[in-house]
């Protein structure tokens, strides 16, 4: 039987796992340690330094996220010189970006903003000294405004190590430091698949999603949770709606299988269709041979199909029919359609899109 490991945190004895670091623990018993840079699922790197706790006998302040737990420690995650520490480096990542709220779209929404908040920082305490890039707009569905990027390097890690698209890494030093594809290149002119994995991971306004700029504010969207419907994954995932609008599509990554909040491309960008103007609502008949399609109710359609099937089937036989189901199908809609296809019509040809 696994070892457990005795220690104290805030006044607790409690009992952790090995390799649980003090923030898993201090998560478990409810205590909260502000976090930016952790992230999940990806490796922790100790970059932000926000998560700092006191452990008695260590020479400093000891990174949470990142510091496994070992036998008799006792740690302490609420002092003045903890609170402190935070308020610098909050102040210092404020003063270094241009964390302007009033049109951020991350507003209401955004990790350094909320930490601000909760250590009462009232307005900066060093002069605000943007780094003053450009707004990258050359792309579609992602805007990238790498003045308000904090380089906690989320973005990178849920690039390389959750969607494996290695894309992004960290480029130059120091406060000149920044994030994006190889070579300092737009999204658009490297190698990213736009999967938006970067977009979900940023804690801050860096990332966006460019089609829900300015369509609705996060406290005024509601999120449906459903399942992606491209491909037979069955991805899980939140469409943000405002005004009955989908206005942007978010993972989830409390959700479990299949795809544990990851999405792919079509289903982060590809839903615009739902409210497309020219999206069809009703059957189109092509009534004559060669003849325009025109609009019918359903039970026209229905009738066209049966008749059209049941004579082709009289002069040419069944096996002269054959049937293409979905992928986008549940399992019971294909079960039926071949179903429909061996009993009804009385053909063995009935295959599937993912196939194809
Ligand atoms: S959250 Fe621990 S160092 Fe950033």
């Amino acid at each position: 039987m696994e070892k457990k490991i005795p220690l104290n945190i805030d006044g607790r004895d409690v009992e952790a796992a090995p390799g649980q670091t003090i923030l898993d623990v201090a998560r478990e018993q409810g205590i909260y340690i502000p976090t930016l840079c952790h992230y999940s699922k990806t490796t922790n790197v100790g970059a932000c330094r926000v998560c700092v706790v006191e452990v008695e006998k260590a020479r400093s302040l000891v990174a949470s996220c990142c510091m496994p737990v070992s036998p008799g420690m006792i740690i302490k995650t609420d002092t003045p010189k903890i609170r402190a520490s935070q308020k610098l480096i909050v102040e210092l990542l404020w003063a270094s970006g241009d964390h302007n709220c009033l049109t951020c779209e991350q507003n209401g929404n955004c990790e350094l903003q909320n930490l601000v908040y909760w250590l009462g920082i009232e307005k900066p305490r060093f002069n605000v000294d943007p780094p003053g890039y450009e707004i990258e707009k050359t792309n579609t569905v992602i805007q990238r405004d790498l003045n308000k990027c904090i380089l906690c390097g989320r973005c990178i890690r849920a690039c390389n190590e959750i969607q494996v698209n290695e894309i992004l890494d960290f480029s130059r030093r120091g406060h000149r430091a920044k994030v994006g594809p190889a070579f300092d290149a737009d999204y658009i002119d490297s190698d990213c698949y736009f999967c938006g994995e970067c977009v979900d991971a940023c804690p801050v306004g860096a990332l966006t999603f460019k089609q829900a700029r300015f369509a609705g504010r996060p406290w005024e969207i509601k999120k449906v949770k459903t399942t992606c419907t491209y491909c037979g994954v069955g991805c899980q995932m939140d469409l943000n709606i405002h005004d009955n609008r989908i206005i942007k599509v978010t993972g989830n990554r409390a959700y479990q299988q299949p795809n544990e909040g990851s999405l792919c491309v079509k289903g982060r960008f590809g839903l615009d269709f739902v409210g497309h103007p020219d999206r069809l609502k009703s059957p189109l008949i092509r009534k004559e041979k060669g003849g325009e399609l025109v609009p019918a109710t359903w039970e026209e359609a229905y009738d066209f199909i049966a008749e059209r099937l049941a004579g082709i089937k009289k002069k040419s036989g069944p096996e002269s029919i054959a049937g293409f189901s979905s992928a986008r199908c549940t399992n019971e809609e294909n079960y039926l359609f071949q179903k429909f296809m061996r009993a009804g019509i009385g053909t063995n040809h009935v295959d599937h899109c993912a196939r194809l």
